[in-house]
């Protein structure tokens, strides 16, 4: 059942150069499907994997100091409880998290050649392609099984869900396990971040519709940790059902607290329909204001994230400046639809800014402590969660 309608948008991470902003630009109607049988939260409209990852994408997850801590953190983790084990990590990108291993038993799968070079630059082993059940039996034939199946914001990227999980089960030691995170849908939920659907974020999973998927492939969660990254995510640990792992009692807990908050109900995602409507309406509110007190506003953190607030709300350069970042692939380039201009970021950057819109309000510590000199002196962070407002 479709519950919102997020208007025209283009491709998120297709961000563009100059000449192409004059040039016709492929959009599609970003609408949300909650589906009342499998309780899944998903897009509508699909593109192919090759349309999204490609040579060209932009997306590094070692630009940001808490993703890199997240990653290290959990590495430590996991190197200490499971010795010696072997690790393969589905969408490993710039190998953020595969570096903290060594490289005789890690293997990384990043179908993007660009950013699989940089993750090889750490010595790194990488295969460029896409994660299916065709690779899992080459990978399979050649290094045998592992122990540890780990993925980040990756699997929510794979439209054919089944592939991706009888490939995942054919490459897994009996007593291994599956390490999966990504965004929660109760935190998305409670905090009106709408902005986590884009073509690429395919799912977004509650607990209660990803353990009843797993059923069918007889794997199990057996234990969650809710974790702060990307505005607070699950990481889901997974297991064979016959596997002799006994169930943590944050699975029952986190279900709980989902139904407590009726994930599995179509209302709760008509009321958020509603919720976000009311947002964008805020949110122009907001920055008109201040444009029209004079004041410049600009944004902060060129997000595929952005891209959907920017185009849903219709928050072009005649009120948004230019966003800055820090990606190499990203700087001098436009955002998606809205054609906003990317600027290289640099410490001196929010001098004498008075407003700027928190992009990647994901990183919303990080950034504001990197900032805390300007915001002494009067730099002003507008973000759109959990309601659209300037920070004080
Ligand atoms: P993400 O929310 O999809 O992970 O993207 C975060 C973007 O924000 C990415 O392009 C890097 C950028 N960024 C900065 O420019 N400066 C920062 O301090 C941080 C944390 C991120």
């Amino acid at each position: 059942m479709i519950f919102l309608d997020l208007g025209l948008q283009p491709l998120a991470n297709k961000y563009l150069n100059f000449n192409q902003i004059k040039k016709h630009e492929t959009k599609f109607r970003l609408l949300l499907d909650f589906n009342v049988k499998t309780k899944i939260v998903s897009i509508k409209k699909t593109f192919s994997s090759k349309k999204m990852f490609n040579d060209t994408y932009p997306y590094r997850s070692s630009m940001s100091e808490t993703m890199k801590d997240s990653f290290l953190k959990l590495s430590n983790k996991l190197k200490k409880k499971y010795k010696n084990k072997k690790i393969l990590e589905i969408g490993c990108n710039d190998g953020a998290f595969l570096k903290n291993f060594d490289n005789n038993c890690s293997l990384g799968i990043e179908p993007c050649k660009n950013i699989a070079n940089l993750a090889r630059k750490k010595k790194i082993n990488v295969i460029s392609e896409y994660w299916n059940t065709k690779l899992s039996n080459k990978i399979k034939l050649k290094y045998g099984k592992f122990d540890i199946v780990y993925s980040a914001n990756t699997i929510t990227h794979i439209k054919n869900l089944d592939n991706v999980f009888s490939a995942i089960k054919n490459i897994l030691e009996t007593d291994g396990i599956i390490i999966m995170e990504d965004p929660s849908l109760l935190e998305c939920i409670k905090k009106n971040t709408y902005d986590q659907f884009y073509n690429e974020h395919i799912y977004v999973f509650s607990l209660i519709a990803l353990s009843k998927f797993l059923k069918k492939h007889k794997l199990r969660i057996f234990k969650v940790d809710k974790i702060k990254v990307h505005g607070g995510s699950n990481r889901y640990f997974i297991c064979k059902d016959q596997s002799k792992i006994k169930i943590d009692k944050s699975v029952e807990n986190l279900r709980r607290e989902e139904m407590k908050f009726s994930l599995h109900k179509l209302k709760t995602y008509v009321n958020f329909a509603k919720r976000i409507k009311n947002s964008k309406i805020r949110l122009i509110k907001i920055l008109k204001e201040i444009k029209k007190s004079g004041k410049k506003i600009i944004g902060y953190g060129a997000t595929a994230k952005s891209v959907t607030i920017l185009n849903y709300c219709k928050i072009n350069s005649s009120i948004i400046d230019y966003f800055l970042d820090v990606t190499p692939e990203k700087i001098n380039k436009y955002l998606p639809g809205v054609k906003i201009k990317i600027k290289k970021y640099n410490k001196n950057s929010l001098k004498d800014i008075h407003y700027v819109f928190l992009g990647a309000w994901n990183f919303k510590n990080e950034i504001l402590k990197k900032e805390k000199k300007f915001i002494k002196n009067g730099t002003r962070f507008i973000t759109h969660t959990p309601t659209p407002r300037i920070i004080r």
